[in-house]
């Protein structure tokens, strides 16, 4: 963003904010001036002084089709907490500049990422030892570790989306001796030497032994993992998803991980979210549903608060903002 001018007191509004987070912000260099809205305020209905809104993308989930009377009042910038936009309407892109938060929470998704394929290869949690009778079902007191485990080393992982997420993801499983091959929207060359591009999501799972989805929800990755992509798959196939439910196609999964083609999923997101009651992942053997939490860890809020700062001090020093999303590609 330019043009912004050195602003003393911006009036920013602090929705969602931790109380931490708000001490920090108050005591911003550029002295913002921190606005609540009203507790039932809609996010998208900000106080009309508001020049820059802070907000959790999750509070625009039920934001209306056509944007209100007066939009964007006297907003300029929206800050997400979140690196997905998804949920954000077409029209809040109309006067604003919209950033993200990518990155903030690219690297504990990369080590869930790093524990489902350990899981998968290493199955702790089938073998877990509570009592004697476990030893005889699982061999013998004298007879046991009949089971050969899987190991990482020499398969190969393919990353759909190599953004700050899957970036996170390529140097872990490099490091655990895995050859990483990877899809991006762009025709840009591989960020990484170790990575090598193939040119579409069918390409890349018949190829590789985990397909970890981590590009963003838009039209063109909806149902990106479709039936066709599954019948091209390598048999045996691990995917994990931590991007957005849209980019799996469900009703194509299960007959898929029936039949084995696909061994094991573990989603930690799915669409809709949750799934409902009775819902045949809840219980599939091959499924590991986790409730879309790969991204927390006990330093979020310090890294999410230290972008949001950094942008604030853009913001105010009138200089271009970081991780600005584009409207026309989506993230
Ligand atoms: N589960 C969770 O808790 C959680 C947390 C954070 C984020 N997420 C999700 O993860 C997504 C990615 O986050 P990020 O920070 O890694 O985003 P990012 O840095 O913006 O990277 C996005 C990557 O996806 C690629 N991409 C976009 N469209 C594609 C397509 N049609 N086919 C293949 N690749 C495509 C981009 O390609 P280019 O390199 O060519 O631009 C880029 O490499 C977010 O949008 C969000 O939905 C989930």
């Amino acid at each position: 963003m330019t043009g912004a001018g050195a602003t003393t007191r911006s009036p920013v509004l602090a929705y969602h904010l931790s109380p931490e987070s708000r001490e920090q912000f108050a005591n911003h260099i550029s002295r913002p001036r921190l606005v609540d809205g009203a507790p039932d305020q809609p996010v998208w209905l900000p106080p009309p002084e508001a020049e820059a809104l802070f907000t959790f993308a999750s509070a625009w989930a039920k934001a209306p089709a056509d944007k209100p009377a007066g939009w964007p009042f006297n907003l300029r910038w929206i800050q997400l907490a979140s690196a997905g936009v998804d949920a954000l309407p077409a029209w809040a892109y109309q006067g604003t500049v919209v950033t993200c938060g990518r990155g903030i929470t690219a690297r504990p998704i990369a080590e869930y990422v790093m524990a489902a394929l350990l899981e998968k290869e290493k199955r702790i949690s089938d073998f877990r030892v509570r009592s004697v009778v476990d030893y005889r079902r699982l061999g013998n007191e004298h007879d046991w570790l009949k089971i050969p485990l899987g190991g990482l080393a020499g398969q190969a992982v393919g990353v759909v989306g190599l953004g700050s997420i899957g970036r996170e993801i390529a140097g872990r499983a490099a490091a655990f001796g895995m050859r990483v091959l990877a899809t991006r929207r762009s025709s840009s060359a591989s960020p990484l030497a170790f990575v090598t591009l193939r040119p579409d999501a069918k390409t890349l799972a018949s190829e590789v032994d985990h397909l970890v989805l981590c590009a963003p929800s838009t039209r063109e990755t909806k149902h990106i993992i479709d039936a066709s992509v599954l019948a091209a798959a390598k048999p045996g196939l691990h995917i994990v998803n931590v991007a957005r439910g849209s980019l799996l196609d469900h009703a194509a999964l299960l007959p898929a991980l029936n039949d084995s083609r696909v061994s094991m999923a573990t989603l930690d997101v799915t669409d809709p979210e949750p799934l409902p009651a009775g819902h045949p992942f809840y219980s599939h053997p091959r499924v590991r549903l986790t409730p879309h939490m790969a991204w927390y860890s006990a330093t979020h809020h310090q890294r999410l608060t230290a972008k949001l700062l950094e942008n604030l001090a853009r913001f105010s020093r009138g200089e271009e903002l970081t991780d600005v999303v584009d409207p026309a590609t989506g993230y």
